[in-house]
Protein backbone atom coordinates (compact mmCIF):
# COMPACT_ATOMS: atom_id res chain seq x y z
CA UNK A 1 0.00 0.00 0.00
CA UNK A 2 1.22 3.36 -0.81
CA UNK A 3 0.40 6.26 1.17
CA UNK A 4 0.86 9.94 0.19
CA UNK A 5 0.64 12.38 2.52
CA UNK A 6 -0.08 15.69 0.48
CA UNK A 7 -1.89 13.73 -1.83
CA UNK A 8 -4.29 16.67 -2.88
CA UNK A 9 -0.50 19.08 -3.73
CA UNK A 10 0.03 18.82 -7.99
CA UNK A 11 2.95 16.49 -7.26
CA UNK A 12 0.23 13.89 -6.99
CA UNK A 13 -1.79 14.66 -9.81
CA UNK A 14 1.60 15.68 -12.01
CA UNK A 15 4.06 12.87 -11.75
CA UNK A 16 3.19 10.05 -8.65
CA UNK A 17 -0.79 8.45 -10.23
CA UNK A 18 0.52 8.71 -14.07
CA UNK A 19 3.49 6.88 -13.10
CA UNK A 20 1.78 4.49 -10.99
CA UNK A 21 -1.02 4.39 -14.30
CA UNK A 22 1.54 3.57 -16.72
CA UNK A 23 3.29 0.52 -14.02
CA UNK A 24 -0.94 -0.65 -14.52
CA UNK A 25 -0.68 -0.37 -18.03
CA UNK A 26 2.74 -2.40 -18.00
CA UNK A 27 1.68 -5.01 -15.84
CA UNK A 28 3.79 -4.37 -13.36
CA UNK A 29 1.91 -3.16 -10.23
CA UNK A 30 2.01 -5.59 -7.63
CA UNK A 31 -1.63 -7.65 -7.55
CA UNK A 32 -2.63 -6.30 -4.52
CA UNK A 33 -1.53 -2.67 -4.96
CA UNK A 34 -3.97 0.22 -3.60
CA UNK A 35 -3.04 3.88 -2.62
CA UNK A 36 -4.50 6.01 -0.05
CA UNK A 37 -3.70 9.84 -0.48
CA UNK A 38 -3.83 11.75 2.47
CA UNK A 39 -4.08 15.16 3.22
CA UNK A 40 -6.14 18.16 4.70
CA UNK A 41 -8.64 18.74 2.14
CA UNK A 42 -11.79 17.26 2.63
CA UNK A 43 -12.52 14.92 -0.50
CA UNK A 44 -14.25 11.51 -0.79
CA UNK A 45 -12.32 8.62 -2.18
CA UNK A 46 -14.47 9.50 -5.99
CA UNK A 47 -13.68 13.03 -5.32
CA UNK A 48 -9.92 12.11 -5.44
CA UNK A 49 -10.28 9.89 -8.31
CA UNK A 50 -11.79 12.46 -10.21
CA UNK A 51 -9.29 14.79 -9.39
CA UNK A 52 -6.51 12.41 -9.83
CA UNK A 53 -7.41 10.18 -13.01
CA UNK A 54 -10.71 10.92 -14.41
CA UNK A 55 -10.34 14.03 -14.94
CA UNK A 56 -6.46 14.91 -14.63
CA UNK A 57 -5.31 17.12 -17.09
CA UNK A 58 -1.80 14.66 -16.93
CA UNK A 59 -4.02 11.67 -17.56
CA UNK A 60 -6.07 13.32 -20.63
CA UNK A 61 -4.70 11.81 -23.75
CA UNK A 62 -3.38 8.48 -22.05
CA UNK A 63 -7.25 7.78 -20.79
CA UNK A 64 -8.77 8.77 -24.27
CA UNK A 65 -7.96 5.69 -26.16
CA UNK A 66 -8.65 3.51 -23.40
CA UNK A 67 -11.92 1.20 -22.26
CA UNK A 68 -13.68 2.96 -19.12
CA UNK A 69 -14.03 -0.40 -17.41
CA UNK A 70 -10.07 -0.80 -17.64
CA UNK A 71 -9.52 2.78 -16.41
CA UNK A 72 -11.49 1.79 -13.56
CA UNK A 73 -9.68 -1.24 -12.72
CA UNK A 74 -6.81 1.39 -11.92
CA UNK A 75 -9.23 3.86 -10.21
CA UNK A 76 -10.73 1.36 -8.05
CA UNK A 77 -7.20 0.99 -5.99
CA UNK A 78 -7.18 4.60 -5.04
CA UNK A 79 -8.72 5.61 -1.97
CA UNK A 80 -8.28 9.13 0.14
CA UNK A 81 -8.32 9.93 3.50
CA UNK A 82 -9.07 13.59 4.69
CA UNK A 83 -6.68 14.36 7.97
CA UNK A 84 -8.38 17.28 9.25
CA UNK A 85 -6.65 20.44 9.85
CA UNK A 86 -3.46 19.71 10.74
CA UNK A 87 -0.66 16.97 9.65
CA UNK A 88 0.75 16.67 13.25
CA UNK A 89 -3.10 15.45 15.34
CA UNK A 90 -2.27 12.01 16.19
CA UNK A 91 -3.02 8.69 13.44
CA UNK A 92 -5.65 7.12 14.75
CA UNK A 93 -8.19 7.34 12.33
CA UNK A 94 -5.62 7.08 9.39
CA UNK A 95 -4.06 4.07 11.03
CA UNK A 96 -7.87 2.57 11.04
CA UNK A 97 -8.01 3.24 7.79
CA UNK A 98 -5.07 2.03 6.30
CA UNK A 99 -5.91 -1.30 8.64
CA UNK A 100 -9.30 -1.52 7.27
CA UNK A 101 -7.76 -1.48 3.32
CA UNK A 102 -4.70 -3.82 4.36
CA UNK A 103 -7.62 -6.60 5.19
CA UNK A 104 -10.04 -5.45 2.13
CA UNK A 105 -6.83 -5.57 -0.39
CA UNK A 106 -4.85 -8.22 1.42
CA UNK A 107 -1.67 -5.69 1.37
CA UNK A 108 -0.05 -7.97 3.85
CA UNK A 109 0.87 -4.96 6.02
CA UNK A 110 3.64 -3.52 3.34
CA UNK A 111 3.33 0.42 3.67
CA UNK A 112 5.22 2.43 1.40
CA UNK A 113 4.65 6.13 2.92
CA UNK A 114 5.18 8.79 0.21
CA UNK A 115 5.95 13.04 1.83
CA UNK A 116 5.10 14.65 -0.29
CA UNK A 117 4.81 17.95 2.68
CA UNK A 118 6.97 21.20 2.88
CA UNK A 119 10.48 19.12 4.61
CA UNK A 120 8.94 20.78 7.88
CA UNK A 121 6.19 18.31 8.36
CA UNK A 122 8.66 15.03 7.50
CA UNK A 123 9.56 14.37 11.08
CA UNK A 124 6.18 14.97 12.58
CA UNK A 125 4.31 12.91 10.52
CA UNK A 126 7.16 10.41 10.99
CA UNK A 127 6.72 10.55 14.73
CA UNK A 128 3.16 10.15 14.74
CA UNK A 129 2.85 7.31 12.06
CA UNK A 130 5.89 6.06 14.35
CA UNK A 131 3.09 6.33 17.72
CA UNK A 132 0.57 4.77 15.71
CA UNK A 133 2.76 1.44 15.37
CA UNK A 134 2.85 2.27 11.67
CA UNK A 135 6.83 1.72 11.72
CA UNK A 136 6.99 -1.70 13.31
CA UNK A 137 8.27 -3.99 10.41
CA UNK A 138 7.35 -6.91 12.60
CA UNK A 139 4.69 -7.69 10.48
CA UNK A 140 5.43 -6.46 6.86
CA UNK A 141 7.51 -3.81 5.60
CA UNK A 142 7.57 -0.08 6.08
CA UNK A 143 9.32 2.10 4.05
CA UNK A 144 9.50 5.97 4.09
CA UNK A 145 9.96 7.89 0.20
CA UNK A 146 10.82 11.71 0.80
CA UNK A 147 10.80 14.34 -1.67
CA UNK A 148 13.69 17.04 -1.99
CA UNK A 149 14.39 19.80 -0.57
CA UNK A 150 16.31 17.42 1.67
CA UNK A 151 17.16 20.18 3.68
CA UNK A 152 18.58 23.96 3.50
CA UNK A 153 22.25 23.40 4.31
CA UNK A 154 24.06 21.06 6.02
CA UNK A 155 22.99 21.87 9.45
CA UNK A 156 19.20 21.47 8.39
CA UNK A 157 20.19 18.07 6.11
CA UNK A 158 21.36 16.76 9.59
CA UNK A 159 18.57 17.77 11.87
CA UNK A 160 16.10 16.18 9.39
CA UNK A 161 18.23 13.15 8.78
CA UNK A 162 18.18 12.81 12.82
CA UNK A 163 14.95 13.34 12.73
CA UNK A 164 13.67 10.80 10.75
CA UNK A 165 16.01 8.07 12.13
CA UNK A 166 14.33 8.78 15.19
CA UNK A 167 11.35 6.93 13.84
CA UNK A 168 12.77 4.87 10.87
CA UNK A 169 15.82 3.09 10.29
CA UNK A 170 18.29 4.59 7.30
CA UNK A 171 17.46 1.39 5.23
CA UNK A 172 13.73 1.97 5.86
CA UNK A 173 14.03 5.63 4.34
CA UNK A 174 14.45 6.45 0.57
CA UNK A 175 15.46 9.76 -0.13
CA UNK A 176 14.14 10.42 -3.66
CA UNK A 177 16.06 12.42 -6.83
CA UNK A 178 13.93 11.64 -9.63
CA UNK A 179 17.66 12.62 -11.99
CA UNK A 180 18.62 9.03 -10.66
CA UNK A 181 15.63 7.47 -12.42
CA UNK A 182 16.52 8.84 -15.77
CA UNK A 183 17.55 5.91 -17.82
CA UNK A 184 20.48 8.23 -19.38
CA UNK A 185 21.93 8.77 -16.14
CA UNK A 186 22.01 5.18 -14.89
CA UNK A 187 23.48 4.87 -18.44
CA UNK A 188 26.50 6.52 -17.15
CA UNK A 189 27.50 3.65 -14.59
CA UNK A 190 26.70 1.28 -17.75
CA UNK A 191 28.65 3.29 -19.87
CA UNK A 192 31.90 3.44 -17.51
CA UNK A 193 31.24 -0.09 -16.49
CA UNK A 194 30.50 -2.05 -19.16
CA UNK A 195 33.03 -0.90 -21.42
CA UNK A 196 36.74 -1.62 -22.01
CA UNK A 197 37.32 1.17 -23.84
CA UNK A 198 36.08 4.29 -21.79
CA UNK A 199 37.57 3.50 -18.27
CA UNK A 200 41.28 3.10 -18.88
CA UNK A 201 40.96 6.77 -20.11
CA UNK A 202 38.41 7.86 -17.21
CA UNK A 203 41.41 9.50 -15.35
CA UNK A 204 44.03 12.38 -15.35
CA UNK A 205 46.26 11.10 -17.83
CA UNK A 206 43.66 10.94 -20.27
CA UNK A 207 40.94 13.97 -19.12
CA UNK A 208 41.41 17.61 -20.00
CA UNK A 209 38.16 18.89 -18.44
CA UNK A 210 34.35 17.66 -17.46
CA UNK A 211 31.69 19.98 -18.39
CA UNK A 212 28.01 19.30 -16.88
CA UNK A 213 25.43 21.37 -18.44
CA UNK A 214 21.79 21.47 -17.11
CA UNK A 215 19.78 24.03 -18.80
CA UNK A 216 15.76 24.85 -18.91
CA UNK A 217 14.32 27.09 -21.29
CA UNK A 218 11.00 27.97 -19.03
CA UNK A 219 11.46 30.48 -15.98
CA UNK A 220 10.33 29.27 -12.35
CA UNK A 221 6.65 29.48 -13.55
CA UNK A 222 3.98 28.81 -10.39
CA UNK A 223 6.67 28.22 -8.35
CA UNK A 224 8.47 32.12 -7.33
CA UNK A 225 7.32 31.45 -4.11
CA UNK A 226 9.52 28.39 -3.72
CA UNK A 227 12.26 29.17 -5.67
CA UNK A 228 13.05 32.83 -4.56
CA UNK A 229 14.33 30.93 -1.31
CA UNK A 230 15.57 28.14 -2.97
CA UNK A 231 17.90 29.36 -5.78
CA UNK A 232 19.60 27.15 -8.51
CA UNK A 233 22.24 25.65 -6.36
CA UNK A 234 19.80 24.44 -3.48
CA UNK A 235 17.00 23.45 -6.06
CA UNK A 236 19.34 21.64 -8.96
CA UNK A 237 22.97 21.70 -8.57
CA UNK A 238 22.94 20.12 -4.87
CA UNK A 239 20.47 17.34 -5.53
CA UNK A 240 20.54 16.59 -9.32
CA UNK A 241 23.95 17.14 -10.22
CA UNK A 242 25.90 16.58 -7.41
CA UNK A 243 24.27 12.80 -8.30
CA UNK A 244 25.44 13.18 -11.50
CA UNK A 245 29.15 14.20 -10.72
CA UNK A 246 28.90 11.16 -8.13
CA UNK A 247 28.42 9.04 -11.02
CA UNK A 248 30.86 10.37 -13.29
CA UNK A 249 33.58 10.69 -10.86
CA UNK A 250 33.24 7.48 -8.54
CA UNK A 251 35.26 4.74 -8.47
CA UNK A 252 34.35 1.07 -9.74
CA UNK A 253 32.05 -0.58 -7.36
CA UNK A 254 32.64 -4.31 -6.32
CA UNK A 255 28.99 -5.30 -7.73
CA UNK A 256 26.04 -3.75 -8.47
CA UNK A 257 24.73 -3.98 -5.28
CA UNK A 258 22.59 -0.99 -3.82
CA UNK A 259 25.30 -0.36 -0.82
CA UNK A 260 28.05 -1.13 -2.94
CA UNK A 261 27.31 1.91 -5.41
CA UNK A 262 26.24 4.17 -2.65
CA UNK A 263 29.27 3.79 -0.51
CA UNK A 264 31.33 4.35 -4.01
CA UNK A 265 29.41 7.73 -4.92
CA UNK A 266 29.44 9.08 -1.02
CA UNK A 267 33.79 8.20 -1.30
CA UNK A 268 33.37 10.32 -4.53
CA UNK A 269 31.55 13.52 -2.75
CA UNK A 270 33.97 13.67 -0.08
CA UNK A 271 36.73 13.59 -2.42
CA UNK A 272 35.34 17.35 -4.09
CA UNK A 273 37.50 20.02 -2.81
CA UNK A 274 35.99 22.19 -0.75
CA UNK A 275 36.36 25.91 -1.37
CA UNK A 276 36.92 28.11 1.56
CA UNK A 277 38.84 31.01 0.74
CA UNK A 278 37.14 34.07 -1.20
CA UNK A 279 39.37 34.45 -3.98
CA UNK A 280 39.02 30.50 -4.35
CA UNK A 281 35.09 31.36 -3.97
CA UNK A 282 35.23 33.98 -6.29
CA UNK A 283 37.15 32.86 -9.17
CA UNK A 284 35.40 29.43 -9.28
CA UNK A 285 31.36 30.45 -9.03
CA UNK A 286 29.36 32.45 -11.00
CA UNK A 287 25.86 33.47 -10.29
CA UNK A 288 23.37 35.26 -12.06
CA UNK A 289 19.28 36.41 -12.82
CA UNK A 290 17.68 36.78 -16.08
CA UNK A 291 15.81 39.60 -16.66
CA UNK A 292 13.00 40.76 -19.21
CA UNK A 293 13.60 40.56 -22.53
CA UNK A 294 11.94 39.11 -25.97
CA UNK A 295 12.25 35.42 -26.77
CA UNK A 296 10.38 34.94 -30.35
CA UNK A 297 8.69 38.00 -30.39
CA UNK A 298 7.32 37.47 -27.04
CA UNK A 299 8.33 39.28 -24.15
CA UNK A 300 9.54 37.41 -21.06
CA UNK A 301 9.38 38.59 -17.17
CA UNK A 302 12.38 39.20 -15.39
CA UNK A 303 12.99 37.03 -12.54
CA UNK A 304 12.11 39.76 -10.40
CA UNK A 305 8.35 40.46 -11.71
CA UNK A 306 7.80 36.79 -11.34
CA UNK A 307 4.89 35.78 -9.19
CA UNK A 308 5.97 34.90 -6.26
CA UNK A 309 9.37 36.69 -5.95
CA UNK A 310 10.96 39.58 -3.89
CA UNK A 311 11.09 42.57 -6.39
CA UNK A 312 15.34 42.62 -4.63
CA UNK A 313 15.53 39.31 -4.96
CA UNK A 314 19.13 38.34 -4.73
CA UNK A 315 18.52 34.70 -5.52
CA UNK A 316 20.11 32.66 -8.33
CA UNK A 317 18.69 31.64 -11.07
CA UNK A 318 22.18 30.65 -13.04
CA UNK A 319 24.53 28.59 -11.47
CA UNK A 320 27.89 27.90 -12.22
CA UNK A 321 30.61 26.37 -10.49
CA UNK A 322 34.68 25.16 -11.63
CA UNK A 323 35.46 22.46 -9.27
CA UNK A 324 38.71 19.92 -8.59
CA UNK A 325 38.61 16.18 -6.99
CA UNK A 326 41.09 15.56 -4.91
CA UNK A 327 41.59 12.13 -5.22
CA UNK A 328 44.53 9.77 -7.00
CA UNK A 329 42.08 9.35 -10.23
CA UNK A 330 41.09 13.08 -11.04
CA UNK A 331 44.54 15.09 -9.12
CA UNK A 332 44.64 18.44 -11.55
CA UNK A 333 41.03 17.86 -13.73
CA UNK A 334 38.75 21.10 -13.64
CA UNK A 335 34.85 19.59 -13.70
CA UNK A 336 32.60 22.48 -15.04
CA UNK A 337 28.84 22.27 -13.96
CA UNK A 338 26.69 24.70 -14.61
CA UNK A 339 22.15 24.85 -14.17
CA UNK A 340 19.76 27.71 -15.30
CA UNK A 341 16.67 28.90 -16.00
CA UNK A 342 15.35 30.60 -18.87
CA UNK A 343 18.20 29.57 -21.04
CA UNK A 344 17.49 28.90 -24.93
CA UNK A 345 16.59 25.29 -24.53
CA UNK A 346 16.01 22.45 -22.11
CA UNK A 347 19.16 19.86 -22.02
CA UNK A 348 21.50 18.08 -20.06
CA UNK A 349 24.66 16.49 -21.07
CA UNK A 350 28.02 15.57 -19.50
CA UNK A 351 30.94 16.53 -21.39
CA UNK A 352 34.25 14.47 -20.99
CA UNK A 353 37.47 16.40 -23.08
CA UNK A 354 39.92 14.16 -23.48
CA UNK A 355 43.36 15.48 -23.73
CA UNK A 356 44.96 15.84 -27.40
CA UNK A 357 47.12 13.47 -28.10
CA UNK A 358 50.99 13.57 -26.74
CA UNK A 359 52.88 13.76 -29.80
CA UNK A 360 51.58 16.07 -32.58
CA UNK A 361 52.56 14.01 -36.01
CA UNK A 362 49.75 15.73 -37.91
CA UNK A 363 51.55 19.35 -37.81
CA UNK A 364 49.49 21.46 -39.64
CA UNK A 365 46.04 19.48 -39.01
CA UNK A 366 44.77 21.69 -36.74
CA UNK A 367 43.97 18.59 -34.36
CA UNK A 368 45.06 20.57 -30.90
CA UNK A 369 41.95 22.18 -31.25
CA UNK A 370 39.52 19.53 -32.08
CA UNK A 371 40.05 17.66 -28.75
CA UNK A 372 37.97 13.92 -28.25
CA UNK A 373 34.97 14.87 -26.81
CA UNK A 374 32.49 11.91 -24.85
CA UNK A 375 28.72 13.39 -25.03
CA UNK A 376 26.64 11.50 -22.67
CA UNK A 377 22.93 13.19 -23.48
CA UNK A 378 21.03 13.08 -20.44
CA UNK A 379 17.56 14.70 -21.98
CA UNK A 380 16.56 15.27 -24.50
CA UNK A 381 17.54 13.46 -27.70
CA UNK A 382 18.70 10.92 -25.24
CA UNK A 383 22.05 8.99 -26.42
CA UNK A 384 25.85 9.27 -26.80
CA UNK A 385 28.02 10.81 -29.05
CA UNK A 386 31.85 10.70 -29.50
CA UNK A 387 34.10 13.31 -31.63
CA UNK A 388 36.63 11.93 -33.03
CA UNK A 389 39.24 12.64 -36.42
CA UNK A 390 39.36 12.13 -39.20
CA UNK A 391 41.20 12.02 -42.19
CA UNK A 392 40.24 15.28 -44.77
CA UNK A 393 40.38 13.09 -48.18
CA UNK A 394 42.80 14.78 -50.20
CA UNK A 395 46.91 14.71 -50.10
CA UNK A 396 48.39 15.81 -46.69
CA UNK A 397 46.98 14.81 -43.79
CA UNK A 398 44.15 17.40 -42.42
CA UNK A 399 42.13 16.03 -39.86
CA UNK A 400 38.30 16.96 -39.25
CA UNK A 401 35.96 16.02 -36.35
CA UNK A 402 33.30 13.24 -37.03
CA UNK A 403 30.50 12.03 -35.28
CA UNK A 404 29.75 8.84 -33.84
CA UNK A 405 26.64 8.56 -32.01
CA UNK A 406 24.15 6.08 -30.34
CA UNK A 407 20.39 7.52 -29.92
CA UNK A 408 17.84 5.45 -27.37
CA UNK A 409 14.88 6.69 -29.83
CA UNK A 410 16.37 3.93 -32.22
CA UNK A 411 15.62 1.34 -29.85
CA UNK A 412 12.03 1.47 -30.94
CA UNK A 413 10.69 -1.72 -29.06
CA UNK A 414 11.98 -0.59 -26.35
CA UNK A 415 9.90 0.91 -23.31
CA UNK A 416 11.76 3.57 -21.41
CA UNK A 417 9.81 4.17 -17.90
CA UNK A 418 9.68 7.34 -16.80
CA UNK A 419 11.88 8.50 -13.62
CA UNK A 420 8.79 8.08 -10.77
CA UNK A 421 8.05 5.15 -12.36
CA UNK A 422 10.93 3.27 -11.84
CA UNK A 423 11.48 4.76 -8.35
CA UNK A 424 8.29 3.85 -7.47
CA UNK A 425 8.99 0.40 -8.79
CA UNK A 426 12.48 0.08 -7.04
CA UNK A 427 11.11 1.29 -3.44
CA UNK A 428 8.37 -1.16 -3.64
CA UNK A 429 10.83 -3.89 -4.46
CA UNK A 430 12.95 -2.68 -1.66
CA UNK A 431 15.87 -1.87 -3.74
CA UNK A 432 17.25 1.82 -2.78
CA UNK A 433 20.50 1.79 -5.25
CA UNK A 434 18.73 5.16 -6.95
CA UNK A 435 17.67 6.57 -3.92
CA UNK A 436 20.22 8.97 -2.06
CA UNK A 437 21.78 7.76 1.40
CA UNK A 438 22.05 10.35 4.32
CA UNK A 439 25.72 10.19 4.13
CA UNK A 440 25.69 11.12 0.48
CA UNK A 441 23.18 14.04 0.69
CA UNK A 442 25.58 15.57 3.60
CA UNK A 443 28.36 15.34 1.37
CA UNK A 444 26.80 16.72 -1.13
CA UNK A 445 25.83 19.54 1.08
CA UNK A 446 29.16 20.05 2.67
CA UNK A 447 30.37 20.94 -0.80
CA UNK A 448 27.82 23.43 -1.55
CA UNK A 449 27.38 25.24 1.96
CA UNK A 450 30.53 27.44 1.73
CA UNK A 451 29.46 28.53 -1.59
CA UNK A 452 26.14 29.15 -0.39
CA UNK A 453 27.63 31.10 2.80
CA UNK A 454 30.08 32.86 0.24
CA UNK A 455 27.27 33.92 -1.95
CA UNK A 456 25.25 35.48 0.94
CA UNK A 457 27.75 37.05 3.31
CA UNK A 458 30.73 37.66 0.89
CA UNK A 459 32.54 40.82 0.42
CA UNK A 460 32.80 40.98 -3.52
CA UNK A 461 30.36 38.73 -4.23
CA UNK A 462 28.29 39.53 -7.69
CA UNK A 463 24.95 39.21 -9.12
CA UNK A 464 25.16 39.66 -12.67
CA UNK A 465 22.54 39.59 -15.12
CA UNK A 466 21.07 37.62 -18.59
CA UNK A 467 18.96 38.36 -20.53
CA UNK A 468 16.01 35.44 -20.53
CA UNK A 469 16.68 33.09 -23.06
CA UNK A 470 20.68 33.46 -23.88
CA UNK A 471 23.04 31.28 -22.27
CA UNK A 472 24.01 32.99 -19.23
CA UNK A 473 25.71 36.16 -18.14
CA UNK A 474 27.93 37.37 -20.52
CA UNK A 475 31.32 36.50 -18.88
CA UNK A 476 29.93 32.86 -18.12
CA UNK A 477 32.39 31.73 -20.56
CA UNK A 478 35.43 33.52 -18.15
CA UNK A 479 35.26 30.25 -15.45
CA UNK A 480 36.67 28.39 -18.23
CA UNK A 481 39.74 29.78 -17.88
CA UNK A 482 41.94 29.27 -21.28
CA UNK A 483 39.99 26.46 -22.16
CA UNK A 484 37.62 28.32 -24.29
CA UNK A 485 33.69 28.33 -23.83
CA UNK A 486 31.15 26.62 -22.85
CA UNK A 487 29.66 24.04 -25.28
CA UNK A 488 25.92 25.19 -25.95
CA UNK A 489 23.94 22.64 -27.13
CA UNK A 490 21.06 22.61 -28.90
CA UNK A 491 17.87 20.60 -28.63
CA UNK A 492 19.60 17.83 -30.71
CA UNK A 493 22.53 15.50 -29.53
CA UNK A 494 24.62 16.20 -32.72
CA UNK A 495 23.16 19.88 -33.96
CA UNK A 496 26.68 19.56 -35.43
CA UNK A 497 27.05 17.07 -38.29
CA UNK A 498 31.32 16.80 -37.45
CA UNK A 499 33.05 16.92 -40.65
CA UNK A 500 30.59 16.40 -43.89
CA UNK A 501 30.67 17.28 -47.15
CA UNK A 502 27.36 18.50 -48.87
CA UNK A 503 28.26 18.59 -52.41
C1 LIG B 1 13.14 19.85 -10.08
C2 LIG B 1 13.35 21.32 -9.81
O1 LIG B 1 13.75 19.08 -9.08
O2 LIG B 1 13.69 19.52 -11.33
C3 LIG B 1 12.73 22.16 -10.91
O3 LIG B 1 12.76 21.67 -8.57
C4 LIG B 1 13.23 21.71 -12.26
O4 LIG B 1 13.01 23.54 -10.72
C5 LIG B 1 13.10 20.20 -12.42
O5 LIG B 1 12.46 22.37 -13.25
C6 LIG B 1 13.78 19.74 -13.69
O6 LIG B 1 13.53 18.39 -13.90
P1 LIG B 1 13.61 17.76 -15.36
O7 LIG B 1 13.40 16.29 -15.16
O8 LIG B 1 12.53 18.40 -16.17
O9 LIG B 1 14.97 18.10 -15.88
Amino acid sequence: MLIIFGASGDLTARKLIPGLFNLYVAQQLPENFVVLGASRSDMTDEEFRDKVVNKSPYLKEKLEDLKDNYVKGFTDRIFYEDLGSDYTAEYSGLAKRIETLNVDSGTESNYMFYFSTPPSLYEPIAKNLADAGLNSQEKGWKRLIVEKPFGYSLESAKILNNGLQQYFKEPQIYRIDHYLGKETVQNLLVTRFSNSIFEPLWNRNYIHHVEITNAESVGVEKRGGYYDKSGALRDMFQNHLMQIVSLVVMEPPIGDQPEEIRNEKVKALKSLRIMQDEKTLFDHTIRAQYVASEINGEKVKGYREEDGVDPNSITETYAAVKFFVDNWRWHGVPFYVRTAKRMPTKVTEVIIHFKTPHHQIFKDSGVSSKDNKLIIRIQPDEGVLIKFGVKVPGQGFKVERANLDFYYSSLAQTYVMEAYERLLLDAMQGDATLYARADEVEAAWEFVDPILDYWKNGKDVRMYGYAAGVWGPENSDELIDDLGYWRNPGENLADDPGYCVIC
